[in-house]
C-alpha cells in the first residue's frame, strides 16, 4: 500500500481525460494535476522547447511527495519520456507504449492509423514502439494541428460545422488507407471521439491514449503493491493561467464540476 498521490500533467486540459480514467479505475488514489494552460499547445513546438517545458512541469509536480507521474500528454510522451524517466527516481508513465499495445491487440487487418500533434508524429515514437511491440502492423500517421485549439475552445461536438469540416479534411486520407484501428494520440482527442467516429465509421476502433496510460499506471502500481487504500481519493488541480478558464472547460473533460478547486501557479519559477 502507498498513500502518496499520483502526479499527472499535460500542456493544457487534455490530460484530464486521463484523470477521468484514473479516478474511474483507481478511485482511492489522490491525484495532483497540472495543466500548463499558459503555454498550450506544445504540439507545434520544437523538441527542445517541449523538453524544457516538460522539465518545469515535472519540477513543479515533484514539489509534492509523489509515488508516480503520468505524462498525460502525447506530445511530451512521444518526445521526452526517456529523458524524464532517466531524470526522476519515481516511475514515469507515458502514453505511447500502452496505446500501441492496445492498438496491436485490437487490429485485425494490421492497418492502424495515428492522429496526433505535429511534434508527436514527427518524433517517430509510435513507429518505434510498433516496431518493437507489434512489427507486423503498418502505421499511417496524420498530424492534426487544429484539433487541440478547437477542443480547448470547446468546439468538439457533432453538429459543429467547423470541427466537422476539419475532421473530414484530416481523416479522409486515413480512411482511404482502410485502417481498422485509429490511435487518438493526443489526450485532447477523446473529446472528438464522436466527430471522429462519424467520419471513420463504426468499423474503425478508436484507442484513447489517456485511458491506456491510466490502465498502465494501475498495472504498475499493482505490481509494486503501491495502490492506495482509502474510501475515496481526492484530486487537486493546478494551472499556469486563469483558474476560472481552466475550471470552465475542465468540467467538459472530467464530466464533473470542479469549481473552486484549482490554483494558479507561476511555472517560470520551476
Ligand atoms: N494533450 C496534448 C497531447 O496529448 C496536447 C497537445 C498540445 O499541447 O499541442 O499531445
Amino acid at each position: 500500500m502507498n498513500q502518496q498521490p499520483i502526479g499527472v500533467f499535460d500542456s493544457g486540459l487534455g490530460g484530464l481525460t486521463a484523470v477521468r480514467q484514473l479516478r474511474r479505475i483507481m478511485p482511492s488514489e489522490n491525484i495532483i494535476y497540472f495543466g500548463d494552460t499558459s503555454r498550450v499547445p506544445y504540439g507545434n513546438r520544437s523538441r527542445e522547447t517541449i523538453l524544457k517545458y516538460a522539465r518545469q512541469d515535472m519540477r513543479f509536480l515533484r514539489s509534492f511527495d509523489l509515488k508516480a507521474v503520468v505524462i498525460a500528454c502525447g506530445t511530451v510522451s512521444s518526445n521526452c519520456l526517456e529523458q524524464l524517466q532517466a531524470e526522476n527516481d519515481i516511475p514515469v508513465i507515458g502514453v505511447v507504449a500502452p496505446a500501441v499495445q492496445r492498438a496491436a491487440a485490437l487490429t485485425r487487418s494490421g492497418r492502424v492509423g495515428l492522429v496526433a500533434t505535429r511534434a508527436s508524429v514527427r518524433s517517430g515514437a509510435y513507429e518505434r514502439a510498433f516496431r518493437t511491440l507489434a512489427p507486423a502492423v503498418r502505421l499511417f500517421s496524420r498530424a492534426c494541428p487544429l484539433f487541440v485549439p478547437l477542443v480547448e475552445e470547446g468546439r468538439c461536438r457533432p453538429g459543429d460545422a467547423v470541427i466537422e469540416q476539419v475532421a473530414e479534411e484530416y481523416l479522409s486520407e486515413l480512411k482511404a488507407r482502410e485502417i481498422d484501428t485509429l490511435v487518438l494520440g493526443c489526450t485532447h482527442y477523446p473529446l472528438l471521439a464522436e466527430v471522429i467516429g462519424q467520419v471513420m465509421g463504426p468499423e474503425v476502433a478508436l484507442v484513447d491514449v489517456g485511458a491506456e496510460s491510466a490502465r498502465a499506471a494501475r498495472t504498475l502500481l499493482t505490481e509494486r503493491d503501491a495502490l492506495a487504500e482509502r474510501p475515496e481519493g481526492a484530486a487537486s488541480f493546478y494551472t499556469s493561467d486563469r483558474a476560472e478558464d481552466f475550471e470552465r472547460l475542465a468540467s467538459l473533460f472530467l464530466r464533473e464540476d470542479v469549481t473552486n478547486q484549482t490554483r494558479e501557479i507561476d511555472i517560470s519559477h520551476y
